[in-house]
């Protein structure tokens, strides 16, 4: 029987399974009821004493083995089982990829052009959507009831047609000046609105920079100096650039500024309108128009992002196309 317990031990201690199915079968065989245990347990009852006291101690060691053996393989197997999930896996596979969200061209221009006028010197400003009449076109020397009003066509508020939505950020001009002594140097953004036929080249709503300077002694050539300047940090140095004579009921002489490229398509581009401010407005908005003088300009900023990245059709800045806004991941 001793021989029997040592054949066993030497079988268990080489027991080394590979799946958990393994495992059980190997409990059966070894610890089930009529496993190789029992067996000799029974044998055991029947030994005489002298020969049970030289047994028993193997035969209870061979069972203790056999209990470690399985529970030992029962945790192992497991573990290493999930070291294989992990095992399966590629570590140095790219992630999915999450694209950063870019801003809107208009908002990158709009920046690009604040940056540029706040380092040297102008403030920013803005001012309500909705405009009395005076703000809108009184105030800037547009003749009541003149023409010119349709010039901008104008969305009149229905339940109080003294009201309107801004045409221009000229109306912010107004505010600017009644709220603030000279020298006054601003832009004013924002939003304005015109009751036009939606094309590929306008649009009932859009935005625009106004910028606004009034001090003693300013002149048109200070005027032409900014704008060349403007021109140079936005553009770059490769345009040229020119001024046209031109109307605006608030400014006197008026004009509207062109580029073109150095080399290459020799259309000019009409970029802004600017001037003088006329004398009139200045009075309108308690300024004295004896001591100081301005000037004054305005651009779209839908036309400047267009020009810049050479975008054919105003409207699909609007329609928020994600293969037109990806494009500009990286713009500030
Ligand atoms: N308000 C004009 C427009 O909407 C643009 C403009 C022209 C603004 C001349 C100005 C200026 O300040 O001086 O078309």
């Amino acid at each position: 029987m001793i021989e029997r317990i040592k054949e066993l031990t030497k079988e268990v201690e080489s027991f080394s399974p590979k799946e958990s199915s393994e495992i059980e079968a190997f409990r059966i065989q070894y610890l089930g009821r009529k496993g190789f245990i029992q067996e000799l347990f029974k044998e055991f009852k029947l030994l005489n004493p002298e020969l049970k006291s030289s047994v028993g101690k193997p035969l209870n060691e061979l069972k203790q083995l056999i209990t470690n053996k399985i529970e030992y393989f029962q945790h192992h197997l497991k573990e290493s089982r999930s070291d294989d999930k992990y095992n399966d896996m590629d570590l140095s596979l790219e992630g999915p990829s999450i694209k950063p969200g870019s801003r809107h061209p208009v908002s990158i221009v709009k920046n690009q052009i604040v940056d540029i006028f706040s380092r040297i010197g102008f403030t920013q400003s803005t001012g309500p959507e909705i405009v009395d009449d005076w703000h809108n076109f009184t105030a800037l020397n547009f003749p009541l009831d003149h023409p010119a009003k349709d010039m901008q066509d104008t969305f009149f508020i229905q339940r109080n047609p003294d009201f309107v939505l801004r045409t221009h950020t000229s109306s912010i001009q107004v505010q600017e000046m009644q709220r603030h002594k000279p020298p006054i140097r601003t832009i004013s953004l924002g939003r304005v609105y015109r009751n036009e036929t939606i094309s590929y080249k306008s649009h009932v709503q859009f935005h625009q920079i106004e910028g606004l300077y009034i001090e003693k002694n300013v002149s048109f050539a200070d005027l032409k100096q900014l704008l060349y300047y403007f021109v140079q940090q936005f553009f770059g140095e490769h345009f040229d650039v020119r001024f046209r004579p031109s109307y605006f009921p608030f400014t006197e002489p008026s004009a509207e500024m062109d580029i073109r490229p150095k080399n290459g398509d020799k259309r000019w581009m009409e970029i802004l309108g600017c001037g003088m401010v006329d004398p009139n407005v200045l009075k309108n908005c308690g300024i004295d128009h004896e001591m100081y003088t301005g000037y004054a300009f305005g651009m779209g900023i839908e036309r400047m992002a267009m020009l810049k990245y050479d975008i054919q059709d105003i409207r699909i800045l609007y329609e928020n196309d994600i293969r037109f806004l990806e494009q500009f991941i990286s713009e500030r």
